[in-house]
């Protein structure tokens, strides 16, 4: 029998409080790190996040670091920088979360799982090798646990054939494979910050590459095309000024990325539509509160995205 405690928690008979399956260890540090980004308007891209991007580079020894809203935006992102066409298979693991072989199909390519090694539950290089045809063009191991995947075979397997190697590393921070730190292995790798991670923002996540190429091709198609982030836009020294597409010019897609900016940019009407306290939310009726930081904005000197 399981009995209900206030919040939500249920309790299986037998136990005097409830079991989590994580909890994050949060305490005044994070806390005041959290109310200093609040009252410092900065709720994106903003100092904090490159401090991160930097600090984190450093900690697994990766020349770039790329902060993005989860790992599954960054495995995304790394197969998309990569160059992975539909239609292109992608070697990865059975034994991983769905959002691993999810953004192989987001971009139609298709994903191909090689079997784990039994008693480790990591990728098997033999496997992979088995698994792969002339349309390979990736392969994804995918660390468990803390627990790194046996990278060298996969590293040669991958040099013989012309393989990105995107390594998922949503469990994998910090992990070492024959003393070196994973994120500082493959071409790219792609950590995870949500909330039952070692290391959580809540929502999360990083890429990390020695590649110029990837770094700056991730760092534009991140934002949608915008060739300056918050940062470089809003600061003192930075410049208001961006162009949609510009970077990305050497994207398959590029051509398509104006296009995605246009649908962004819709009325004003359209896009604060929020349900006022206590409406349904199909009402879409607009909070006043919405429109304040608009009218803020339009005060001269006044960062646009301030809350
Ligand atoms: C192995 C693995 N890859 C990818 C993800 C996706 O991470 P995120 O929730 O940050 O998108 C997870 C999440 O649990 C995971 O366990």
């Amino acid at each position: 029998m399981i009995s209900q405690q206030p919040l939500g928690k249920t309790i299986p008979e037998g136990r005097t409080s409830f079991l989590p399956f994580y909890r994050p260890w949060i305490d005044e540090r994070e806390i005041s790190e959290v109310v200093d980004t609040l009252r410092s308007g900065w709720l994106t891209m903003g100092p904090k996040t490159i401090q991160f991007e930097e600090k984190f580079g450093a900690y697994v020894g990766a020349k770039h670091a790329l902060a993005v809203n989860s790992c599954t935006a960054g495995l995304h992102l790394a197969l998309d920088v990569a160059g992975i066409q539909p239609g292109d298979e992608v070697i990865t693991s059975p034994y991983t979360f769905a959002a691993t072989a999810n953004v192989v199909l987001h971009l139609k390519a298709r994903p191909v799982l090689a079997d784990v090694v039994p008693d480790t539950m990591l990728l098997d290089p033999a496997d992979v090798a088995r698994k792969i045809t002339p349309r390979t063009r990736a392969v994804i191991p995918v660390h468990i646990a803390g627990a790194p995947c046996d990278m060298d075979p996969l590293l040669e397997l991958a040099a013989r054939h012309k393989l990105v190697v995107i390594e998922d590393a949503a469990h994998a921070l910090p992990t070492r494979y024959k003393g070196r730190m994973v994120g500082s292995i493959g071409d790219l790798s792609v950590f995870s910050f949500y909330a039952g991670k070692n290391l959580t923002t809540g929502e999360g996540g990083m890429v990390t590459t020695e590649s110029d190429e990837y770094a700056e091709r991730l760092r534009t198609r991140r934002l949608h095309g915008i060739s300056r982030d918050a940062w470089k836009r809003y600061t003192a020294e930075g410049s208001w000024y961006y162009e949609i597409g510009a970077g990305a010019a050497a994207a398959p897609e590029a051509a398509d990325v104006p296009r995605r900016a246009q649908l962004l940019r819709q009325p004003l009407p359209a896009r604060s539509l929020r349900p006022a306290r206590g409406e349904p939310a199909h009402r879409g009726v607009v909070d006043p509160a919405c429109l304040a930081p608009l009218r803020h904005a339009a005060q001269p000197g006044v960062p646009h995205h301030r809350p």
